[in-house]
């Protein structure tokens, strides 16, 4: 884990999060201390790998299908909130982009997703990846109308098992792909990583992370808010899961020898103990023109159309959508359009 990144102190009406948003890509919208009602971890905790075994330990599910709706209404309990409402409002007046609002994501929860250097990842990437190689997008993403996010809940503190991202805080900028050099250095990266060039000179025996490490460069941080903390980051800001430490993968695979990162998770954790699995909760929120960018993004995946589907089941069955946040449907259904048009059909 890197140094702890430091983020805005919390006040009601928004002002310092859409600052520290529109500045750096990446604020605090709540504190635990302004939940409504206590939430008690452990229990959520239990709750949600208990669904998970349910249904056969997806890598993630959406709030749509989970079946304990005692899960659903705590985590509609933690985003009922005048924080993140106000935050909302006051993005809709500081950057004059028509209603900001909760929107859906497939993958509401996601449990043990790592980045892996240890299998021959780095990990690091930005979510809106897509967008910079489509020209209607970029032009969208130039201007302050295009919000557009991803609201974070953590279920555990960041350590060396991981638990929260990674980010490059200076990686953050509103209309260039990726600066230069972070380019070059995923590539070379990539390559050791996948190539284990090290094996064998490193005494320490860590080879895989030696490669990783090059990102000190950039003097990445950790972020390590308290769990049930909100927190928000823009899709262009470059980021990954913050992977185990080396002294903890080698504790993880002397108990457990066929652990393995497939597609940045965690794979055989059944016989962990409980309280090292990381689970993430996740939601996009945004304006209209946030999202037709995002979903243009995604149009060309073969995934897209069973993507929408999910997204419209949470649109149509969550009461987050129906009452919590009314804005929502709309700029859902008028996105839609809007894609449909801007790429052609
Ligand atoms: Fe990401």
């Amino acid at each position: 884990m890197f140094r702890p990144l430091t983020l805005n102190r919390i006040n009601k009406n928004g002002v310092c999060a859409v600052k520290e948003f529109n500045n750096n890509g990446i604020c605090r919208l709540t504190s635990t201390n302004v939940l409504k009602k206590k939430i008690n971890l452990d229990i959520l905790r239990s709750a949600i790998e208990k669904e998970f075994k349910n249904q056969n330990y997806p890598d993630t599910l959406s709030l749509a299908e989970i079946k304990n709706k005692r899960i659903v209404n705590l985590i509609e309990g933690i985003l009922d909130s005048e924080y993140i409402k106000n935050f909302f409002s006051q993005l809709e007046q500081t950057n004059d982009c028509g209603p900001v609002s909760l929107l859906p994501l497939q993958g509401n929860i996601m449990r043990n997703c790592f980045s892996g250097p240890q299998c021959g990842k780095h990990g690091w990437h930005r979510d809106a990846e897509k967008e910079y190689k489509i020209e209607y997008c970029s032009k969208l993403m130039e201007t302050k109308r295009y919000v557009f996010g991803k609201l974070s809940i953590a279920l555990q503190f960041n350590n060396d098992y991981g638990g929260n991202i990674d980010i490059i805080p200076n990686s953050f900028s509103a209309s260039s792909y990726y600066s230069r050099k972070i380019k070059i250095l995923k590539k070379i990266t990539s390559k050791l990583l996948s190539k284990n060039l090290f094996k064998g000179v490193n005494p320490l025996n860590n080879t895989e992370w030696l490669g990783d490490s090059f990102y000190k460069i950039f003097d990445p941080q950790s972020l390590n808010v308290k769990p049930l903390e909100v927190i928000c980051f823009d899709p262009r800001i470059e980021h990954r899961g913050t992977p185990h430490s080396p002294m903890a993968w080698n504790h993880l695979k002397s108990k457990n020898d066929d652990l393995i990162i497939k597609k940045n998770t965690l794979s055989n954790t059944n016989h962990l103990p409980f309280e090292l699995n990381k689970y993430m909760i996740y939601f996009h929120f945004g304006s209209e023109d946030g999202l037709v960018s995002n979903l243009c993004g995604r149009r060309d995946l073969d995934t897209y159309s069973n993507e929408i589907g999910t997204l419209q089941e949470q649109i149509d069955n969550l009461k987050l959508f129906n009452e919590i946040f009314p804005n929502s449907k709309r700029i859902f259904k008028n996105a839609l359009k809007k894609v449909d048009l801007a790429m052609g059909i």
